[in-house]
């Protein structure tokens, strides 16, 4: 959450921060700010509002932002409402700064500050970070007063500041991302790649507790003893391309539209026509150990989490073993058995995910093998677990994850498939079917899209929508119900069809429609018929996902019959579009829907 970028170099810094903070704009957008330093002094510009509202600022304020050494922001606020005083840079006479990430001791160190006659004049926690290096700086250089402040700090931490007396920008990172870009003569700094992939393939990864200072010709980086340290770049070559929009209105439908080729990029290099699957160097984990596995633990949050439910049956099938399935927050916090052969799995898009990661990090504490399915390279649930399998979606900027779904079942079906076969099954068949599911998911795209959008139409004034799916579709259901709240702001529940008699059908009036996932394939599909029976006889209308026709829904959304292990692949994509087109319908901002952001790096 909340976005930060950094220039220095010999090109004017305002343009490539103002790029940066656009493409950072998914990890918050409530206010934005950029400070820039010129000759001996910092200039400064914020505003309440999305980068398109600070560049109106910038214009309106005539503020000279000539200079070639800058930082911005773009902000998810935590502490204080998202008001053009609380937005960032935080800054005094000699220094701005910008911070993604929570000061948990905030309220202590006001108080210090206060003793020191030192008052602040925002609600952040993050102003107290400017206020001490400022505090510092009457006695210290400007190294030694960031480092003195920084030692201070408890809680989670990106931070780049700017100083008036000084080319340089420094930076400290716990728990919060921070990269650093590589290009000859300039340097950048971000939140995460994506801000920077127009610029440059070269990126420093910062570490837990690094320090470090960044001058025209020099990178210098402290570790968490504060010891020099060589932090050796890493090229990642995402293309340009895919973090634009290409053509399409929102990223979210280009991301949709490109779910086929995710999966297709996700397992066409890990597997081949003979069913071999190639994943033993990305899992990192002894076969022999992976053989004897006796429980599988999965730990996600949101859509990673839906993922994570599907591929339980899946996994169990193949390995034989239970899987438990848990939602971050509560995993982390909980007093989960373990035995010495059990495997963790964390899933996360961002591999950021504050809930995901501690959750990791206590399975990793517990002296669990730990594995991560993760598609931001290089991120911090990435590089925790032992091992790590990418899901090759590309940047996906939309914050309702699509793309990343998909290719996150793709990865767990290859594990599943994977591990099967090392404990003795033949899972060739599977394999084979696997791979004929992106152009299936491409079909079903393209089939559905033109019935989705009309029906999008029909529904989008209703207030109330029930999502109702068995087995593998049940977390289908839950996933079509978190798309359409996130960007339609409509209230859906997601249900288990059975449950529907449990509670649920209570909500069932001519104003709530229900939304049933249902192939034809027994026992559901009869039992879920049943179900629709049920909703019809209370004057429900109902909205029909299957390969089969039936005369008890209101509207049809056919899907190509396919096996019943593959239909989370197609199921899921005329749920995206539902919740794509009525939130276009009633005129939202889909890719940054209210309130969210796409990395949630606070609990
Ligand atoms: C839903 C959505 C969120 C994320 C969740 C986990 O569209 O985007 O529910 O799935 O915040 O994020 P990651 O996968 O990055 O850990």
């Amino acid at each position: 959450m909340c976005g930060i970028v950094g220039y220095l170099g010999n090109e004017k810094a305002l343009n490539i921060l103002l790029n940066g903070l656009s493409a950072l704009e998914y990890r918050g957008y409530d206010s934005a700010g950029v400070s820039i330093k010129t000759d001996n002094n910092i200039h400064t510009v914020k505003t309440k509002g999305k980068i398109v509202d600070l560049m109106s600022s910038i214009i309106e304020s005539k503020t000279d932002l000539n200079g070639t050494i800058g930082i911005g922001h773009t902000r998810w606020a935590t502490h204080g409402s998202p008001t053009t005083n609380n937005a960032h840079p935080h800054f005094t006479d000699r220094v701005s700064i910008v911070h993604n990430g929570i000061i948990e001791n905030y309220r202590e160190l006001e108080e210090l500050l206060k003793s020191n006659n030192i008052t602040k004049k925002t609600d952040t926690d993050t102003e107290v970070i400017a206020l001490l290096i400022d505090m510092f700086l009457k006695e210290k250089s400007p190294k030694d007063a960031f480092l003195s402040a920084i030692e201070l700090l408890k809680g989670s931490y990106a931070i780049a500041a700017i100083f008036k007396d000084e080319d340089t920008i420094m930076l400290a990172k716990n728990e919060s991302p921070l990269v650093i870009g590589l290009k000859e003569n300039a340097t950048y700094i971000a939140s995460d790649i994506s801000a920077l992939i127009e610029y440059t393939d070269r990126f420093i990864f910062l570490e837990d507790k690094d320090i470090a200072f960044i001058t025209k010709n020099s990178i210098e980086i402290l570790d968490k003893n504060q010891e020099k340290v060589e932090r050796k770049p890493k090229t990642v070559a995402w293309s340009k391309e895919s973090a634009q929009k290409g053509g399409f209105k929102h990223f979210m439908i280009k991301e949709i539209a490109e779910e086929s080729e995710a999966v297709r990029n996700t397992i066409q290099s890990r597997i081949d026509e003979k069913g071999n699957i190639y994943i033993d160097e990305e899992i990192g984990i002894d076969k022999q150990f992976l053989k004897n596995i006796d429980k599988i633990t999965i730990v996600a949050c949101g859509t990673s989490y839906y993922a994570g439910l599907v591929a339980k049956p899946i996994l169990e099938q193949y390995t034989g073993v239970f899987v438990n399935v848990e939602i971050g927050s509560e995993f982390r916090y909980s007093s989960p058995i373990f035995s010495n052969n059990n495997l963790f799995i964390a899933i996360s898009q961002s591999g950021e995910t504050a809930d995901t990661k501690e959750s990791l990090r206590f399975a990793k504490e517990k002296g669990l093998k730990t594995l991560s399915i993760v598609n931001v390279k290089e991120s911090a649930i990435a590089r925790m677990a032992d091992g790590c399998i990418y899901t090759l979606a590309g940047p996906e900027i939309s914050v309702a994850s699509t793309k990343a779904f998909v290719s996150q079942l793709a990865v767990l079906y290859m594990l599943a498939f994977y591990l099967g076969k090392i404990k003795g099954k033949n899972t060739k068949n599977q394999i084979t079917e696997l791979l004929k599911i992106p152009s299936k998911m491409q079909e079903t795209f393209e089939n559905s899209n033109k019935t989705v959008k009309d029906l999008a139409k029909k529904y989008h004034q209703y207030n109330n929508f029930l999502y109702l799916g068995r087995g593998l579709m049940h977390p289908i259901a839950l996933e079509g119900a978190l798309k359409l709240k996130e960007i339609s702001y409509i209230h859906a529940e997601g249900y288990p069809a059975g449950e529907m008699k449990h509670g649920p059908i209570a909500l069932i009036d001519e104003n709530t429609p229900t939304v049933l996932v249902t192939p034809n394939i027994e026992p559901f599909y009869s039992k879920t018929i049943s179900n629709a029976e049920e909703i019809k006889a209370r004057n429900g209308k109902i909205i029909m996902l299957s390969d089969k026709d039936t005369a008890v829904a209101d509207d049809m959304i056919k899907i190509s019959a396919i096996d019943y292990e593959f239909t989370p692949f197609l199921y899921v994509i005329p749920l995206q579009l539902f919740a794509y087109y009525i939130a276009l319908y009633l005129g939202h901002d889909i890719d940054q829907p209210r309130n969210l952001a796409k990395s949630v790096t606070v609990e």
